[in-house]
């Protein structure tokens, strides 16, 4: 299995390019308008190429990006030199300076490599980082992507397609484990040689506010966002 975005570094802002990173912001900082919240550094945990954090630097934020691999930070950093990038594990970081506001976009919560326990620790390592007041926002996606194909029990799986970026040629490929697991298989199609395979696990809102209460959190607001091709949880968390 390749879920290291690495392979992908090259051809991430290409598949992200419907993303629509600059409602997200609108819509996170009309949340905080309501809740008189005004944060001013923000930390985003597996930021991948950077592109929502860089668009949190145009609201005067003293921002920051993390993430697992070099690949996707080199990326990242040449789109700003406003953002601090560096390399770290969400799942277990320690900042120099705390931030009032921690992010984690486009769900590498729920990532294969994110289990319970996984889980249980970034929500811990985010507390710790916060300061106070603080918010850590982070969306699941595939919540819609789920219902839809749960809806379509009929159709046949792994569903296929086909695209091309700059000259290559790859092939994609989603199938169903189970009911609570999709995976999203890419391919280069000649030799068929596996780009990334990520398996997105189904989502419990219940659940998730369990989790952030259990690890200090309060107030957790989750609610859909209906702005990407799917409709995913979007879910702000306090620190009171
Ligand atoms: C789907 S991408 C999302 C990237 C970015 N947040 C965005 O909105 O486009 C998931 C990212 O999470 C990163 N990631 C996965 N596990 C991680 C971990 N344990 N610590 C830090 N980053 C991680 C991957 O390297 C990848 O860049």
């Amino acid at each position: 299995m390749s879920d290291d975005y690495s392979n992908v570094a090259s051809l991430y802002d290409f598949l992200q390019r419907e993303f629509p990173v600059e409602k997200l912001v609108a819509f996170i900082f009309r949340y905080f308008g309501r809740k008189g919240f005004r944060p001013k550094s923000v930390l985003d945990i597996g930021c991948g190429t950077g592109s929502f954090v860089v668009e949190l630097c145009k609201k005067g934020l003293r921002c920051s990006g993390l993430d697992a691999s070099q690949e996707m930070i080199s990326v990242a950093r040449k789109k700003s030199k406003d953002v601090n990038f560096f390399t770290g594990d969400m799942a277990d970081f320690l900042l120099k300076d705390k931030v009032d506001l921690v992010t984690a976009i486009s769900s590498p919560l729920y990532m294969g490599n994110f289990d319970k326990s996984r889980r249980a620790s970034c929500f811990s390592s985010v507390f710790k980082n916060l300061n106070t007041p603080g918010y850590f926002v982070f969306d699941i996606l595939n919540f819609g992507n789920f219902e839809s194909c749960l809806a379509k029990k009929s159709r046949k799986f792994p569903i296929t397609s086909k695209f091309e970026h700059e000259g290559v040629s790859y092939n994609t490929s989603i199938d169903y484990a189970n009911p609570d697991k999709i995976s999203l298989k890419i391919f280069k199609s000649e030799g068929n040689s596996l780009v990334l395979e990520q398996v997105y696990e189904r989502s419990d809102a219940d659940v998730l506010k369990r989790e952030l209460l259990a690890a200090g959190f309060s107030d957790v607001y989750v609610t859909i966002n209906k702005m990407g091709v799917h409709k995913d949880y979007l879910v702000f968390a306090a620190k009171p």
